[in-house]
């Protein structure tokens, strides 16, 4: 697997209205996007600084991956994303190197790239998303 470049940093909020500004009008970086990922049970909000985005995650319900964050963490940084060349390349070598990663083939992200998740105990506690892009 090649790793490209960080693609995003995934920030968990409690509310885009209110903390979304912060990024769009005080940091003013360019809005690339809004999006539901129904299958996430969250709503994507994308900044591009055009080295790497800001990818804000406003949780659809208390019982979705970022509702259960944001109620055992708090708002925060919930992820770093890597761009890689080949996802499911990516994924057996993981594998081969008995990595946990969270599903066995890439599922539909945002922007439509094909992403996996890797537990934060096999990374040295953060959670590390692959992204290829479409
Ligand atoms: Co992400």
């Amino acid at each position: 697997m090649k790793i490209l470049g960080i693609e995003h940093i995934g920030i968990a909020v409690n509310s885009l209205d209110k903390d979304a500004p912060f990024w769009k009008h005080i940091l003013k970086i360019s809005h690339s996007g809004k999006e539901v990922i129904e299958d996430q049970g969250v709503t994507t909000d994308i900044y591009d600084t055009g080295k790497g985005k800001v990818e804000l995650l406003e949780s659809m319900g208390a019982d979705t991956p970022i509702g259960k964050f944001l109620e055992n963490r708090g708002a925060g940084i919930h992820h770093v994303c890597f761009e890689v060349d080949n996802i499911s390349e990516a994924i057996k070598e993981l594998k081969e190197s008995n990595i946990q990663v969270l599903s066995d083939e890439s599922t539909g992200g945002a922007e439509g790239y094909k992403v996996v998740f890797i537990h934060p105990k096999s990374t040295g506690g953060v959670l590390v998303e692959l992204a290829e892009k479409p």
